[in-house]
């Protein structure tokens, strides 16, 4: 099977190229920013029809939330219509559609962990235009699923934010300096090369609708820091604080953890646990022997 993967040089997308490319009978076609533009539907029509994939993983996204809420014109044309252009190439094509989606469509009232049936209520920009960009797939490519992935740590890093959130801590870390991380937004951390081996699955075996792929159970940022401290060995004071102490203009959930339920069932497996998640990426970074 020949699938294609936009924002193939991104975080999700280096590592979905990295696991297909070594799965059996996949042939991968990466498709970075200069091979595709997915605002523009004769850009995407000319890059997917050239590939000819039988599936397409579309993780290109604009997702730096505050910029989203700058300009909001922008975050619809990639994230809503970029992903009605790539669904609707699908559908002409006849290849299963994958948009990639994000825990930020919710709104965090419910204070329990988001099942796919949970109504979606987005705070931000950002949220809004992936959300729209979830119903355009649907609505112009019936064989597509959206899988919503959250608080994402991989080894290339953000390119748009650049770097991710445990490089961050670590570095101030291993800098000697303390650190103050926030402990009342529960979430549910996702590891891209577990995300990606759980989108393969998914590829091979076609559900449609909507599925949570994260690593499992919830944890704050604060757990999730200390973590990777202690697996770290480094001694340096972590402090749980509020959400208040870092004041920010973009609205985000304050509770966002995405149940894995239904993905177990559709896989035949569950993710594995975060904390385990967590050291293998720390292997793979170097931070850790073993
Ligand atoms: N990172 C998170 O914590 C997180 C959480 C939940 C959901 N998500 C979702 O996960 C997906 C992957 O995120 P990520 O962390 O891998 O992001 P990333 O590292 O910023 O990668 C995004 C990729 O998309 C490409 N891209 C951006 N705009 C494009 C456009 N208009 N046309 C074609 N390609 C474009 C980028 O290329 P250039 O850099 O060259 O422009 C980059 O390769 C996104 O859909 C995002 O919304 C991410």
């Amino acid at each position: 099977m020949k699938v294609a993967v936009t924002g193939s040089t991104g975080q999700l997308g280096t590592d979905v190229v990295e696991v297909f490319r070594k799965a059996a009978g996949v042939e991968v076609v990466p498709l970075s920013h200069e091979q595709i533009e997915i605002g523009d539907l004769a850009s995407v029509r000319a890059a997917l029809t050239a590939a000819a994939p039988q599936a397409v993983i579309n993780s290109a996204a604009f997702h730096q939330v505050d910029k989203c809420e700058e300009d909001p014109e922008q975050a619809f044309r990639i994230n809503a219509l970029g992903a009605w252009n790539v669904a609707r190439v699908c559908n002409e094509l006849g290849a299963y559609c994958v948009y990639i989606s994000t825990d930020y469509v919710f709104d965090g009232a419910k204070a329990a962990p988001y099942d796919e049936a949970d109504a979606p209520m987005p705070l931000s920009i950002y949220g809004a235009s992936k959300l729209a960009g979830e119903y355009l797939t649907r609505s112009a490519c019936p064989k597509a699923i959206v899988a919503r992935i959250a608080s994402v740590f991989g080894k290339s890093g953000a390119r748009g934010k650049g770097g991710n959130f445990i490089e961050a801590i670590l570095k101030k870390a291993k800098a000697g300096e303390p650190l103050k991380v926030v402990n009342d937004t529960p979430m549910t951390p996702t590891y891209t090369m577990d995300a990606a081996s759980a989108l393969l699955d998914l590829v091979r075996r076609q559900p449609t609708g909507i599925l949570h792929v994260t690593n499992q159970p919830a944890c704050t940022w604060y757990d999730f820091a200390k973590k990777a401290v202690d697996l770290c060995g480094l001694k340096v004071e972590v402090a749980p604080v509020t959400s208040d102490a870092f004041p920010s203009k973009v609205r985000r959930p304050t509770y966002s953890a995405l149940s894995g339920k239904r993905l177990a069932d559709a896989i035949g497996r569950p993710m594995r646990p975060w904390t385990e998640a967590l050291r293998a990426y720390l292997v793979e970074k170097g931070h850790l022997s073993t």
